[in-house]
C-alpha cells in the first residue's frame, strides 16, 4: 500500500515549505496538490491498525471468492471485508493526519448500514463524518463510487480514519479504495434527481454509454411507478439512443427519476421525446449488423421466445434489454415475418413487473379456447413465460390480435418448485387432449426437466419429473419438446426433449411421462449457439418443424448486441446409430438470393487456379458436392474464414472449431452461409451443423476452393450472392 502519512513534526515542516516555494510562483488560485492518504497497492495495510479478520491480512487484488465482481477501485488494491464472506468482522484504522485541505474524498461499495459499515472520520477520537455503501437488498453492485467530505473546519486539526465492518449476513461488508486530501470540490451526486415531462410524443430517447455506472431510471405516472430500469445512462455523450414507447401515457405527466446522479451529469437533461425513432435512418445499415439474421433494432437479445405461426404471421419474441447494450431489465421483444426471412420489429409486449422480470418462454394458439381468452371466435395466442422475481414464478399473457398483449389477472399459473424454475415450453397433446408443459427445474440438486398437464393453460398439475431417466441431468435451462417423423414415416413418430445447449433425448411420450431411448445425443457442433426454440403451431399442411437459437454474435460498438440464427428445419433421420436429429435452411432463405454463380463439375488437384477468384461477394450461400477422391484436405477460404474437410477423419473444421461430419455415399456436401456476423455451415445432409459467430473482414470478399494431398472430384458448386433481409 502507498501510504502517505507524514509524522506531525515533519507535517507541519512540509507545509511550510509548500507555502514558501509556492509564493510568487503558483497562480494564487491554483489548488494545492492533492495528498495522498492511502492507495492500498502494496500488500500489507501496515502502517495502519488492523483488528479481526473481514479485512484479510492485507489489501484485497479485486473480487474474493464467492464475491460479485468488484469494480470502481483504482489500481489493483483496495480494502474489501468480504474476506471469509459477508460474516466476518473487523476493522482498520489509520495512523493519525493532518487536515490540510478542504475536501476528502474517497471511493467506497458494498453494503449500506452506517453504523456497523462505514467509513468514518475521527477528530479528537469521535466520529465527526461517516459513510457506507449503498447496497442493503439482494442483488444491488459491487462497484466502488466517488464520494467525499468538506472537511475544511477541521483545518490544521490531526484526525484519523476508521474503517469498520461489524454487520453479518447479506451485504455484511464494506469496501474502501484511495483516500485523499483535496482542495479540488469533488464531483457530488444528486439523489433520487427528477425530471419532469409531458408525454406529448410516443418515444423517450434515453442516452446511453455503453460500460458506465448502472443507474435505475423510474418513471413514475401519477406518482405510481410504472417502469424501473437499470440503465448505463451517458452523463455526457452518449453512445447510443435507447427508446422507450410512452404512448400508453400519452398526454399524461411523467416524472423520471434517477436513483443518483453526479451533479454535472446531463444525462436528465438530454432525454429527448420524438414521434419518431432516433437515427431512424442508420438502422440496419450498421457496419455490424447481420444482413439476413434477425437481431434487435436497439439494445440486447438473448434467447428467442414464444415463437408461434398465427394469423398467417410468423412471431418471433426475445429476450431483450432494451435500454443496454448487455444482458438486464427482460423484456419480451417482438418481431413478426410472414416468410422466417424478413422481420418487422414491433416493440416490447411483456414489460418487468411487480412479479420480476420477464424470462424466457413459448407461446401456443389455443385453438379450442381452452383458456377463454379467445374474442368473438378468434382463438387467442397465449404466451407461457417466467416472471424472474423472489419467487420466481410462471405466467401467462395473451392477445387475439397478435400486437395487443394482456398479462392473465390470475398469474401466476404455476408457484415457484425451486428456485430458478424456469423457461416453461408449452404444446398441445392431441391424444390426451391436454396441454403439456416442460420445465427447467433445479431439484434436489440435479438439473430436471418437471411434466405439468392442464385443461386450460391456468391450472397445472405435475405429471412427471425426469430424473427417472438415466443420463438426463444434461437437460439443462430453455427446454423443448416436440414430436418428429423418423424418415418423414407417420408410423414412425418419436419424441425430442431438447436443452438450451442443444443436446437432446429421443424417446416416448403418452402424455405424462417422457421414456427415454436414447440421451444426450449432440446437437449442433458450432459454438455461440444456444437456448434455441421451435415455432408452434406451423400449419399441419406444411408441417415442418422449425428452430432458430441465439446467434451470440458481438457487435462491438453499436446500438445493438447479439441477433439469432436464420431458421433451421429439423428433421429425424435413421443412422447406424439409430434416429438423429438434422439441420437444414428453410427454403425461404433462397428468396435472398440475388445472383447465381454455377460451376461445372471439375477435378481439383492441388495448385489449381482458384475457380472462385472472379468472385467478390458479401453476402453468400455457398452449396458444393464434392467426392473427396485421395485429397487430404479440402480447403474453402471464405473472406477469411478456414472451412477445411478432412476426407480421412471425415472432419470438418470451421476457423478452427471441429466436428464429425461423415461422408453420405462417398460424399460431402456442404452448405454455407455467410453474413457480416458470422458462417453458418452444414455438412453430411444436415447431421453436422456449425455455427459459428464472428465478424467477417469486411475488406475481404474473396473466396477461395483447393484441394491439398491429392485430387478431389467437385460434382456441384453453386455460390449465390444474396441481398439483405431488412429492404
Ligand atoms: C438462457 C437464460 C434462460 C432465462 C433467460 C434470461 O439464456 O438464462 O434460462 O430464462 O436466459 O434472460
Amino acid at each position: 500500500m502507498r501510504i502517505i502519512l507524514i509524522p506531525r513534526i515533519i507535517t507541519s515542516l512540509a507545509a511550510l515549505f509548500l507555502a514558501v516555494s509556492t509564493v510568487g510562483v503558483a497562480s494564487p488560485t491554483k489548488a494545492a496538490d492533492d495528498i495522498l492518504i492511502a492507495d492500498f497497492e502494496q500488500d500489507s495495510y501496515d502502517p495502519w491498525t488492523l483488528t479481526g479478520e473481514a479485512f484479510g491480512s492485507g489489501p484485497a487484488k479485486g473480487s474474493l471468492p464467492g464475491q460479485m465482481q468488484v469494480d470502481g477501485y483504482r489500481g489493483k488494491g483496495l480494502v474489501n471485508s468480504f474476506f471469509q464472506g459477508d460474516d466476518s468482522t473487523g476493522s482498520l484504522t489509520s495512523p493519525e493526519f493532518r487536515i490540510e485541505r478542504k475536501f476528502l474524498a474517497f471511493l467506497i461499495g458494498g453494503g449500506k448500514n452506517p453504523e456497523k459499515l462505514a467509513m468514518q472520520l475521527l477528530v479528537d477520537g469521535k466520529p465527526v463524518r461517516t459513510a457506507t455503501g449503498p447496497n442493503d437488498k439482494a442483488g444491488g453492485s459491487e462497484a466502488l463510487e466517488a464520494d467525499s467530505w468538506d472537511v475544511s473546519q477541521y483545518a490544521g486539526q490531526w484526525a484519523v480514519i476508521r474503517i469498520i465492518d461489524e454487520a453479518k449476513g447479506g451485504w455484511g461488508h464494506i469496501n474502501i479504495d484511495h483516500i485523499v486530501q483535496t482542495d479540488t470540490k469533488p464531483k457530488g451526486s444528486i439523489k433520487d434527481a427528477q425530471r419532469i415531462v409531458q408525454a406529448t410524443s410516443r418515444y423517450l430517447h434515453i442516452p446511453v454509454k455503453n460500460g458506465s455506472k448502472k443507474r435505475i431510471l423510474t418513471l413514475l405516472v401519477d406518482g405510481q411507478t410504472a417502469v424501473r430500469n437499470e440503465i448505463e445512462l451517458a452523463d455526457a455523450d452518449p453512445d447510443w439512443w435507447a427508446t422507450m414507447d410512452v404512448s400508453q401515457w400519452s398526454g399524461k405527466t411523467l416524472t423520471l427519476q434517477v436513483d443518483k446522479l453526479s451533479d454535472d451529469s446531463t444525462a436528465l437533461s438530454k432525454i429527448e421525446l420524438s414521434d419518431r425513432l432516433k437515427d431512424a435512418a442508420k438502422l440496419y445499415q450498421e457496419p455490424l449488423r447481420g444482413q439476413f439474421h434477425f437481431s434487435p433494432q436497439r439494445g440486447w437479445n438473448n434467447d428467442p421466445n414464444g415463437m408461434v405461426f398465427y394469423n398467417g404471421e410468423y412471431h418471433l419474441f426475445f429476450q431483450h434489454n432494451p435500454y443496454g447494450w448487455g444482458w438486464g431489465n427482460m423484456h419480451w421483444g417482438h418481431a413478426v415475418s410472414k416468410d422466417l426471412v424478413r422481420w418487422q420489429e414491433l416493440g416490447d409486449k411483456l414489460l418487468p413487473d411487480g412479479m420480476g422480470p420477464m424470462f424466457s418462454g413459448s407461446a401456443v394458439v389455443d385453438w379450442n379456447n381452452t383458456s377463454g381468452f379467445g374474442k368473438e371466435g378468434k382463438p387467442p395466442m397465449v404466451l407461457i413465460y417466467t416472471a424472474a422475481g423472489n419467487p420466481t414464478v410462471q405466467g401467462i399473457a395473451y392477445s387475439t390480435d397478435g400486437r395487443n398483449f394482456t398479462k392473465y389477472s390470475g398469474n401466476p399459473v404455476l408457484q415457484q418448485i425451486t428456485g430458478g424454475n424456469r423457461d416453461p415450453k408449452v404444446i398441445w397433446h392431441e391424444p390426451t387432449q391436454k396441454w403439456v408443459m416442460v420445465l427447467y427445474v433445479e431439484w434436489q440438486g440435479k438439473h430436471t426437466i418437471h411434466f405439468f398437464t392442464s385443461p386450460n393453460l391456468r391450472d397445472w398439475t405435475l405429471a412427471s419429473i425426469t430424473d427417472g431417466i438415466p443420463g438426463s441431468a444434461f437437460l439443462y435451462e430453455c427446454p423443448d419438446f416436440f414430436e418428429l417423423a423418423v424418415d418423414n414415416d407417420p408410423a414412425q413418430k418419436k419424441w425430442v426433449l431438447l436443452g438450451a445447449n442443444t443436446e437432446y433425448a429421443i424417446g416416448t411420450f403418452d402424455g405424462a411421462n417422457f421414456k427415454a431411448e436414447q440421451t444426450k445425443l449432440t446437437g449442433q457442433r458450432g459454438r455461440g449457439f444456444y437456448a434455441p426454440q421451435t415455432f408452434s403451431d406451423v400449419p399441419l399442411a406444411d408441417g415442418r418443424r422449425i428452430q432458430m437459437g441465439w446467434f451470440q454474435t458481438e457487435t462491438r460498438g453499436m446500438s445493438f448486441n447479439q441477433s439469432m440464427t436464420i431458421p433451421l428445419e429439423l428433421k429425424l433421420v435413421s443412422t447406424a446409430d439409430g434416429p438423429r436429429l438434422t439441420y437444414t435452411p428453410v427454403k425461404e432463405l433462397e428468396s435472398l438470393r440475388q445472383t447465381t454463380h454455377t460451376f461445372d463439375a471439375m477435378d481439383l488437384k492441388p495448385g489449381d487456379r482458384n475457380v472462385l477468384e472472379e468472385l467478390s461477394l458479401e453476402l453468400l450461400e455457398l452449396r458444393m458436392e464434392i467426392e473427396p477422391g485421395d485429397a487430404s484436405q479440402i480447403v474453402l477460404n471464405i473472406r477469411d474464414a478456414m472451412v477445411i474437410y478432412e476426407p480421412k477423419m471425415q472432419e470438418l473444421s470451421v476457423n478452427g472449431q471441429r466436428a464429425a461430419a461423415p461422408l453420405r455415399d462417398g460424399k460431402l456436401r456442404l452448405t454455407i452461409y455467410c453474413d457480416r456476423t458470422g458462417l453458418e455451415v452444414f455438412a453430411s445432409d444436415g447431421l453436422c451443423y456449425m455455427p459459428l459467430p464472428f465478424n467477417t473482414n469486411p475488406e475481404n470478399r474473396r473466396i477461395f476452393l483447393e484441394t491439398r494431398g491429392g485430387t478431389a472430384k467437385v460434382q456441384k458448386l453453386q455460390v449465390q450472392e444474396l441481398r439483405s433481409a431488412w429492404n
